[in-house]
């Protein structure tokens, strides 16, 4: 079982639409049961708050539900509890080692394993929730191939 924590800000828009995309494109590569994928957020400003109403809605457009899923902050235990640590933004990364010093878990950014590697812009300030989901699905895509690649898939 391969564990993956997606990390932005505030885990209700960035962190929560990479965690359902790579949940709904796992299932559609049918290798589902092969990963275990949460969210969390490097502030605990939103804690126990809801998706976003828009990164809810953008995620319907694509046919993935999100229901259920509360805003938690990234805690020191996650950088051993998880194989893959994946940021929206290089100052997510560089909180995340700060709050897991001693962390086992690769901690990155989600587009470094794209072409153009590169920050996700906050949606909360762009509004444009579109994007924000584009480019996360690109991350996903580039990062569930990967693991294929490297054999880590089955
Ligand atoms: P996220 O978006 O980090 O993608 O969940 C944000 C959510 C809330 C705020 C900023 C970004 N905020 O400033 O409250």
């Amino acid at each position: 079982m391969i564990r993956v924590l997606f990390v932005c800000l505030g885990n209700i828009c960035r962190s929560p639409m990479g965690e359902f995309i790579c949940k709904a494109e796992a299932a559609a590569r049918g290798v589902a049961d092969r990963l275990y994928i949460e969210s969390a957020g490097t502030s605990g400003e939103e804690e126990g708050n809801p998706v976003y109403p828009p990164a809810r809605a953008e995620l319907a457009k694509h046919g993935i539900a999100c229901g259920g899923k509360r805003a938690r902050q990234l805690c020191r235990e996650d950088g051993d509890r998880f194989d893959y640590i994946l940021c929206m933004e290089e100052r997510h990364v560089l909180a995340a080692r700060r709050i897991c010093p001693s962390a086992r878990a690769e901690i990155v950014r989600l587009l470094d394993d794209t072409a153009c590697p590169r920050d996700i812009a906050d949606p909360w300030w762009t509004r444009d929730f579109a994007a924000a989901y584009a480019e996360i699905a690109e991350g996903v895509s580039a990062f569930l191939d990967r693991l294929e690649r490297e054999g880590k898939l089955g």
